[in-house]
């Protein structure tokens, strides 16, 4: 299965996530295996008014294709305007976001608020298809309430309208992010669309991706929080799909991730802004190591990369004195 060049079988993407998925945390992920990468959404209006902080979101590396771009919005003029800026920054794919459930969103008719009605996403994703030469995938739930669930005619619709793929985060608008993700909707998808199809909602570890595809066929398995400090979920879940026996990270790799994250977001953007903006890793990339607490404590206070990265090394070195002894 393709989206444009690029082959998705049993491909493990790493999700959109807002103030997450910049281009430093993407390039991270790459590195360990994620096979597609994506940005976290971009607004259209932004990106037609030339905001700041939306051309920024635009930017890409080298060494992170394939990499898709996601828009969202609820104005199909502005909409186009934006796809075309986005694909002038050579992304693989343009992905359209119609799964975002936050209010500040679906009360522009953006989102998840398309849910309600499929025939405006469908005609919103055949303008932007018709606008762009890249290929153009959507993102979405399987409806808008537990009652109201339309992902089988959505998913017709959209390959109808010339969309490449089709993400499905397994939940409604109305869960939010909570509730167990229902990945039995995926087979019923596949039986209705042609287009690859990439499940997404609560796949956590390797373990989670391999019955993944092993219960529904998807074409591809999507993670979002569980990659959040854990980049190594990547090469975990490739050793698992190709029977290998699982890698382990130490607490010394997850460090050094940990700070190889950070220049690069020192590298990315103003020090002050990188310091600040990257204080809610340390929790990930740090959990389940023993006393972690305290060295959490002191990072997030301080305001150097030398500071943050002598006493994460410290760290490090009592981890390994104490296993040593
Ligand atoms: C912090 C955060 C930000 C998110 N931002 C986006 C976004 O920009 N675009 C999008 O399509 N989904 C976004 N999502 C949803 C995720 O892409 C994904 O669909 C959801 O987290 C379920 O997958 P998971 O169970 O693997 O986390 C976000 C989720 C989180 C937790």
């Amino acid at each position: 299965m393709k989206i444009g060049h690029v082959d998705v079988h049993q491909g493990v993407l790493l999700a959109p996530m807002e103030d997450v998925t910049d281009l430093p945390f993407r390039v991270i992920c790459k590195r360990y295996g994620a096979d597609i990468v994506y940005t976290e959404f971009i607004s259209s209006d932004g990106l037609v008014r030339d905001a700041r902080r939306s051309m920024e979101k635009l930017r890409l590396a080298e060494e992170e294709h394939p990499v898709a771009i996601q828009i969202f919005g609820g104005d199909e003029d502005v909409m186009v305007e934006a796809a075309r800026r986005a694909e002038e920054s050579g992304p693989d794919f343009v992905d359209i976001n119609f799964g975002c459930w936050v209010k500040n969103v679906v009360v522009r008719n953006a989102g998840a608020a398309l849910l309600k009605d499929p025939p405006r996403m469908q005609k919103l994703t055949r303008s932007i298809v018709d606008a762009v030469k890249k290929p153009v995938t959507v993102k979405t739930r399987l409806g808008w309430s537990r009652d109201s669930i339309v992902i089988l005619d959505v998913a017709r619709m959209i390959e109808d309208a010339g969309a490449a793929a089709l993400t499905v985060h397994c939940r409604t608008r109305d869960m939010g992010h909570d509730g167990d993700a229902d990945w039995s909707w995926i087979p019923k998808i596949k039986q209705v669309v042609n287009i690859p199809v990439i499940l997404n909602g609560d796949v956590k570890t390797a373990d989670d991706v391999v019955r993944a595809f092993a219960e529904t066929g998807a074409d591809a398995v999507m993670i979002g929080r569980a990659a959040i400090g854990n980049p190594f979920v990547f090469r975990q879940a490739h050793a698992a799909l190709n029977g290998e026996s699982a890698v382990s990270t130490s607490p010394r790799e997850r460090i050094e991730t940990c700070l190889e994250h950070l220049r690069l977001e020192i590298a990315h953007k103003p020090l002050r802004r990188a310091v600040h903006e990257f204080r809610k890793h340390y929790g990930g990339y740090l959990k389940g190591l023993p006393h972690n607490s305290p060295v959490r404590q002191d990072v997030v206070r301080y305001e150097s990369y030398d500071e943050i990265a002598e006493r994460m090394l410290k760290y490090a070195d009592d981890l390994e004195s104490v296993v040593a002894e």
